[in-house]
């Protein structure tokens, strides 16, 4: 039997977000399959169902957190903010006490680049850190694009349609409106966030949860505003198959019901964790899937119980419902043929994973980003703009599922699944950088 004690220990701060959790686990796991032991530092998120697969973790709290309710009422930067400043005394706490524990050797403290507290805490008791960043590396040019910018005067720019239009300089095909400012509050603070983002402090190395064939030059931008190694691990949900963390219980008897379809027939749609579509957006979204003659299986965490009786009785018959969906398990069911997606990161690699072609709708931020790269640059998917109504969501789908310009989305996509398949084996590039983090935390 193996004994934890002598493993070196690596403390990993998520921020305690599903799409945020849910790399950084797997990080955690692909870790400790290099003999390393793990304990998560969370904030306030109760312990749930799924730390069960994730045996011999430990967790702590962090408990002056601010809890996620909090996002809500602040929004999310001055939540992101607050927690930061919050939270530093706390994790300090965390720290001093796995250090007077006995065989609590730290390795590292690796914490989401939206937790840069943690950094205090790293410096004061000689720490080694590093910093993960569990979004693109394109999302992160970006940041450095607007820290060099005057946020009132981008706004007042920003009024003209042609430099709303214009190239992201040495970031093609993004123009500025495509930056991804949208849905966190005054621009002003959301600056300030980004250069706390990129802020390296002490920390000597980043992680990215990305794959350097999908974003290679974004990723040497990152590298020079870094200026310390950066590591492309991603996608991590291959490298660590069987980490799954799951805040919702997740329902399985989807996985029948596609058993019963054709092969790639099926449009799954999914919005991540956060995001709800309105009540007339379901409403139009039901009518266009039916009228596609399409199966369809659809998450609908919140308001299907408030949909009229017709329609949810149309939706029944003709597709699958459910709160929450084994995700990684469905895309790779071969009766999908595409995903209707809010084109979070975590769902783009899984997609483009399994070779599935997608219809984007982004809500926010960095899946505005995605969903242009999936369009224009990795060409596996088509953008929905405006308002979404019922003869748009039809055509949509049988474009994606049946048409010429459909089949061969799904081909580029799985030309881009052998290259992300290949990167994760032996000899390809995050493989490679795994081994170099690893020498890297047992040198540091
Ligand atoms: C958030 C942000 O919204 C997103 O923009 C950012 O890229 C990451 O953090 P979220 O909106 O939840 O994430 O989206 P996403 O990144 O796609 O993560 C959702 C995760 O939940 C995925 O790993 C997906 O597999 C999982 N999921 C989703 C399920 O397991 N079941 C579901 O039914 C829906």
């Amino acid at each position: 039997m193996e004994n934890i004690e002598h493993k070196r220990r690596i403390v990993l701060v998520p921020l305690p977000l599903q799409g945020h959790v849910t790399p950084m686990m797997q990080l955690g796991k692909a870790l400790t399959l290099k003999g390393f032991s793990i304990t998560v530092a969370l904030g306030q998120l109760n312990p749930v169902s799924s730390w069960q697969h994730f045996p011999g973790f430990q967790f702590i709290t962090i408990t002056e957190s601010l809890p996620l309710s909090e996002i809500e009422a602040l929004g999310p930067v001055e939540f992101l903010i607050k927690n930061n400043n919050t939270s530093e005394a706390s994790f300090k706490d965390c720290i001093s006490q796995l250090l007077t524990q006995q065989g609590n050797d730290i390795a590292c403290i690796i914490y989401d680049d939206l937790m840069y507290f943690c950094e205090a805490a790293a410096k004061e008791f000689k720490v080694p850190s590093i910093i993960f960043s569990t979004t693109s590396a394109t999302h992160k040019a970006c940041f450095s694009v607007l820290t060099k910018l005057n946020p009132k005067k981008f706004l007042i720019d920003m009024e003209d349609l042609e430099l709303q239009n214009k190239l992201v300089e040495n970031l093609h095909p993004l123009r500025y409106k495509d930056l991804p400012i949208a849905g966190f509050g005054p621009l002003d603070r959301f600056v300030e966030l980004c250069k706390e983002v990129l802020n390296r402090r002490t920390s000597s190395a980043v992680i990215v949860n990305t794959v350097s064939c999908l974003e290679s030059l974004s990723l040497t931008r990152m590298q020079q505003d870094f200026g310390i190694p950066v590591y492309t691990l991603g996608p991590l949900h291959i490298t660590a198959a069987s980490a799954t963390y799951s805040l919702l219980e997740e329902d399985k008897s989807c996985i029948e019901w596609l058993n019963k379809q054709k092969p790639r027939s099926v449009i799954y749609i999914s919005l991540g964790s956060i995001f709800d579509m309105g009540t007339k957006e379901v409403l139009e979204m039901a009518w266009g899937l039916c009228d596609s003659n399409q199966p369809f299986l659809w998450v609908i965490r919140n308001g299907y119980e408030s949909l009229p009786e017709e329609v949810s009785k149309m939706v029944s018959e003709r597709g699958y419902i459910v709160k929450w969906a084994p995700q990684s398990e469905v895309l790779a069911h071969p009766a999908v043929g595409g995903f209707w997606s809010h084109c979070g990161w975590n769902s783009t690699l899984e997609s483009i994973a399994e070779g599935v072609p997608m219809i984007c709708r982004p809500f926010n931020g960095e899946q505005n980003l995605n969903a242009v790269y999936i369009e224009n640059v990795w060409r596996i998917g088509i953008l929905l703009q405006g308002e979404v109504e019922r003869g748009v969501v039809e055509r949509a789908v049988k474009k994606l599922i049946m048409d010429d310009e459909g089949v061969l989305m799904r081909e580029r996509a799985i030309v881009l699944k052998e290259k992300l398949i290949s990167s994760v084996r032996n000899g390809g590039s995050s493989y490679n950088a795994l081994t170099e983090l690893v020498n890297h935390l047992n040198t540091d």
